[in-house]
């Protein structure tokens, strides 16, 4: 009973920082220049390890929720998608989980990665996922099109320039059907490297090592909200919306704009989540999201 009060105020306190950042994140001038992830490609595997681990229930769950939560409302009902980045499709497979009547492809370009995702697929029976070794650059080559939705989830920071994100949304948007949706979320550049490493800080007890480093490397990679906007801007692409969470201004959004709503499908929960973290994306979700 005491753990458990003692749990709840730990992560009321978490969620106050983490909110108190955000508002700093908002309003503080941009002094943190771009500087690019370390290891574009993740192919080592205490590394993917930890990705998974802090997918499936430590911090990063909680962004997986953001994203998850606008993907409920936008993700057409059937037909062929496309993930782009998928790495082992930790978050994949939860789409795919939500949405059995879509067929996913996931693609990267590290071989263990997509082995870890195939391994993954086949141990939750998601018959839904295929996994191929792709380059994100060449999409322009890739072997099937006529996409009803292509998502590109956490990875446009692993791209080395401005030009390189043009290239592959435009390279997405061939892809892609008519009417089709493209989907993409991705953190937004810390506005100073202190914010970058308190920010991370704040993750650390959910999280490894590893994937603390990784954390701190994408919020000193990851464009800007206007630097994003310039990109979208000097893309083919057309009616796109580009926007921050209500509060949950760490992460930027641009997806197609959609009129119809889907209604909520029911969420694939495994009961692996620990009971703060399950509070703290129940906080987050409802005080960041209210609005989205
Ligand atoms: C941070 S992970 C994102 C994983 C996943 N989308 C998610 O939301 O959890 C970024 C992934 O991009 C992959 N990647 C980096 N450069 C790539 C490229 N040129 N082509 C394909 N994948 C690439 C990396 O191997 C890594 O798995």
């Amino acid at each position: 009973m005491l753990e458990n009060k003692s749990s709840v105020l730990g992560v009321a306190g978490h969620v106050a920082r983490n909110v108190m950042l955000g508002f700093q994140q908002k309003f503080l001038a941009q002094s943190a220049d771009r500087i690019l992830e370390p290891a574009m490609v993740m192919n080592v595997d205490d590394q993917l390890k930890q990705y998974a681990e802090g997918g499936e229930s430590g911090g990063l769950a909680i962004a997986y929720e953001l994203i998850i939560h606008k993907f409920q409302q936008i993700a057409p009902e059937k037909g062929q998608a496309l993930d782009i980045c998928s790495a082992s499709g930790v978050l994949l497979s939860k789409l795919a989980a939500m949405r059995k009547d879509v067929q996913f492809t996931g693609i990267d370009l590290a071989p263990l990665a997509l082995q870890l995702g195939r391994k993954r697929v086949q141990s939750q029976g998601l018959t839904n996922v295929d996994f191929k070794e792709w380059d994100m650059r060449r999409l322009d080559s890739f072997p099937e099109k006529d996409f009803d939705l292509i998502t590109w989830n956490l990875a446009m920071h692993h791209c080395d320039s401005t030009d390189e994100v043009v290239g592959v949304i435009n390279g997405a948007l061939k892809l892609l059907k008519k009417n089709g949706v493209l989907f993409i979320c991705d953190v937004e550049r810390a506005k100073t490297r202190d914010l970058a490493v308190r920010l991370s800080e704040e993750m650390k007890p959910y999280v490894g090592d590893i994937l603390y480093e990784d954390t701190l490397n994408s919020y000193l990679a990851a464009f800007t909200f206007g630097e994003f906007a310039q990109i979208l801007g000097r893309t083919h692409w057309q009616g796109y919306e580009h926007f921050h969470p209500a509060l949950g201004n760490f992460f930027q959004f641009a997806c197609t704009k959609v009129q119809h709503k889907h209604p909520q499908v029911s969420r694939n929960t495994r009961g692996k989540t620990p009971l703060a973290l399950k509070i703290d994306t129940f906080l987050v979700k409802n005080m960041m999201l209210g609005k989205m």
